[in-house]
């Protein structure tokens, strides 16, 4: 979506508001004339925001440096009720308030923590997904604590509530937690922005026989506490670490834990333990590799969760227990590397952090550099981390197309001015920012120049949060005497350019050959001559190898794949069995474009028992773009929307060209 998009929404929503208003009692015309004002005067000071134009936060006046948080956790009314110390220090004398972010919160009051004097407070209008502007007077004093009690609402987007019946094992109900970009607001009054780093500490109070657990190294649990009609137990956490907001996390539900390596632990329901355990067996070896690469692992703990199927990403990257989406449980490890990627987040992202969410592709595109490295370290070697460097180029095309090659949003660095973060996300910060790393990496000298360079460029910024221009800059000091490699890259078309990265690099084509060359064949073959094809055509190829051949299909000109080859396809390498997840996704795009009818309910099966949004998404999208499915589609959507967070059921919705 546009900028134009978001301000005409708020403009109809406004609109109808005034004839509300107006017709129910026309002395109000004025006051709502002033609202308008008064939403347009904020959006214009988030647009103005020197430091992050989605928040209200003003870090460089006053900051907040740690967070208290204690919270009750009560499912019957699916509200979190708190009160939250925030430690701020003003960065000049004369400041006297702080401006924090909140969405959806009622607050019940504000006071000094020190001496309990109440505070004076103003909550503004809340404006679209931004949120309403808390401004708190802050006590005389240059560093103070302000108290602030209150509950979330309902409907707070970072959360989702899940009933027993959505669970694996049905009996208990389930709290999951999702702040990444902007949601961390409806959880907590707090200043929204990577901008600010903070340590935390949390006491959570929840039904007893559940767990809790956070983005955060584990640090007791209290007394069963029994009141009336209900048993509660406190759980201690603490995060030494200053970490930006949305890297907060919580999650509260019936979990195990099952150790995986010397500093690890998985957690799921108790009867998906086994699975998650073998499935990330591997990574204490990803650890190793990274710590190898990049410097020290500073976290201590490094757990994962493996979340019920609504989570919508693969996996995020919150401190010390990775969230994980259980459709990697492939059962042969075949999709560890996203455990590979969020274990690199512990430096890309955690340490060195994005200042702002224009400035993503730092967090994502160095991070998809590290993943490709662990992974090729770990099996395959220099091949499969070009393989894969050539793989995601595939998702960039998908993206970019989409976007439109013109959009802004393929940019590396994004204008985030009035703009969502959750429309503005795609993979090209990804794999557009590691086309750029992997062009220096190949220009500057190789691995070997490279691999020290990108060490001491994150121990030179961890802890610290940055702009693409500090890079730059680091850069071209570093390597300031290769004066020759450092004029040839042309940083306006990299930072600024739309649409495919303008230079691509000659990547090691070993691997994707013989999945090209079966494709190929099939593309080619006659609609009546499947006797050439075998199954064993693919035995040798891993997951990922098949996932390019799909994807080859997937791209054949217009006519070429017939609903028959589709079903001959999916018959010959038995792909309706098939579970591992990228597979699935793939090969149910491939049918949907072939308008083969065969496997419409496999598709429908598979984006109503998961909500990762990669799948959920294009499935969506292909069901939608053909006419005999695209009632289906919407019918699913509207029968299923409230099983996905409210971040996924807008992107379909938007797929669906729904309003919700
Ligand atoms: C990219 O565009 C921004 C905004 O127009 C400009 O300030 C910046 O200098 C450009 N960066 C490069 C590397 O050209
Ligand atoms: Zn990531």
């Amino acid at each position: 979506m546009t900028i134009s998009y978001i301000l005409s929404s708020i403009a109809v929503l406004l609109i109808s508001l005034f004839f509300l208003f107006f017709r129910s009692n026309p002395t109000t015309r004025s006051d709502t004339m002033a609202n308008t004002s008064a939403t347009e005067a904020l959006l214009d000071e988030l647009r103005q925001n020197p430091v992050d134009p989605n928040s209200f936060a003003r870090p460089d006046l006053s900051r907040v440096d740690h967070i208290l948080w204690k919270a009750f956790v009560n499912f019957e009314k699916q509200t979190i009720g708190a009160t939250v110390d925030l430690t701020v220090q003003k960065q000049t004398e004369t400041v006297d308030e702080i401006l924090l972010d909140t969405s959806g919160l009622s607050i019940d009051g504000v006071t000094d923590a020190q001496t309990g004097q109440p505070l004076n407070y103003t909550l503004s209008p809340s404006v679209a997904v931004f949120g309403a502007k808390l401004t708190v007077k802050l006590p005389a004093s240059v560093r103070s604590t302000v108290r602030i009690a209150y509950r979330t609402s309902s409907k707070a987007t970072a959360l989702q509530w899940l009933k027993p019946e959505q669970t694996a094992g049905k009996r208990h109900p389930y709290l999951l937690s999702q702040c990444q970009a902007i949601h961390c607001r409806s959880i907590l009054p707090i200043q929204d922005t990577p901008a600010v780093k903070q340590t935390y500490d949390a006491a959570i109070v929840a039904p007893k026989d559940l767990v809790v657990l956070m983005s955060a190294v584990r640090d007791g649990t209290g007394a069963v506490h029994q009141s009336d009609n209900s048993a509660t137990k406190e759980y201690r956490f603490k995060q030494k670490i200053a970490i930006p907001s949305y890297l907060i996390a919580i999650a509260v539900g019936d979990l195990v834990s099952k150790e995986i390596g010397p500093r690890s632990h998985v957690w799921s329901e108790p009867a998906l333990i086994d699975r998650c355990a073998y499935e990330f067996a591997n990574t204490e070896k990803m650890l190793a590799t990274a710590e190898s690469i990049v410097g020290p692992y500073v976290w201590g703990v490094y757990d994962l969760l493996v979340l019920p199927p609504s989570f919508p990403f693969g996996g995020m990257e919150n401190p010390c227990l990775t969230f994980v989406t259980p459709t990697l449980l492939a059962g042969d490890r075949s999709l560890e590397s996203v455990v590979a990627h969020e274990i690199a987040h512990s430096w890309t992202g955690n340490l060195v952090t994005n200042k702002n969410w224009g400035h993503f592709w730092l967090n994502e595109g160095f991070t998809t550099f590290l993943e490709n490295k662990i992974v090729g370290r770990l099996s395959g070697g220099e091949p499969n981390r070009q393989f894969r460097a050539f793989e995601g180029l595939k998702s960039l095309k998908n993206d970019i197309d989409n976007l439109g090659r013109d959009s802004p949003f393929t940019k590396l660095l994004i204008d985030h001015r009035g703009v969502d973060p959750d429309d503005a996300f795609s993979t090209v910060p990804y794999y557009k920012g590691h086309t750029f790393l992997f062009y220096l990496e190949q220009l500057l000298g190789g691995p070997e120049v490279f691999e020290p360079f990108l060490r001491t460029y994150i121990d030179n910024f961890k802890y610290k949060v940055i702009e693409t221009n500090d890079f730059r800059s680091f850069l071209q000091n570093y390597f300031s005497d290769n004066k020759e490699a450092l004029s040839r890259i042309d940083w306006g078309l990299w930072i600024n350019g739309t649409g495919m990265p303008h230079i691509i690099p000659d990547y090691d084509q070993t691997l994707a050959k013989e999945c090209i060359e079966l494709a190929n064949r099939w593309i080619a073959a006659a609609d009546t001559d499947w006797s050439q094809f075998r199954a064993n055509d693919i035995s040798a190829m891993d997951a990922w190898q098949r996932v390019e051949f799909l994807n080859n299909l997937l791209a054949a000109p217009e006519g070429k794949i017939s609903a028959a080859k589709v079903e001959a396809i999916t018959r010959t390498y038995g792909l309706q069995d098939n579970h591992n997840s990228e597979i699935r996704c793939l090969w149910l795009r491939l049918s949907l474009a072939a308008h083969c009818k065969a496997y419409t309910a496999d598709a429908v099966q598979f984006i109503t028992s998961q909500g990762r949004m990669k799948f959920v998404k294009p499935i969506y999208k292909a069901l939608y773009a053909w006419d005999e499915t695209r009632q289906l589609a919407v019918d699913t959507f509207k029968a299923n929307a409230h099983q996905l967070m409210d971040m996924s059921a807008k992107a379909v919705a938007k797929e669906l060209h729904l309003n919700v």
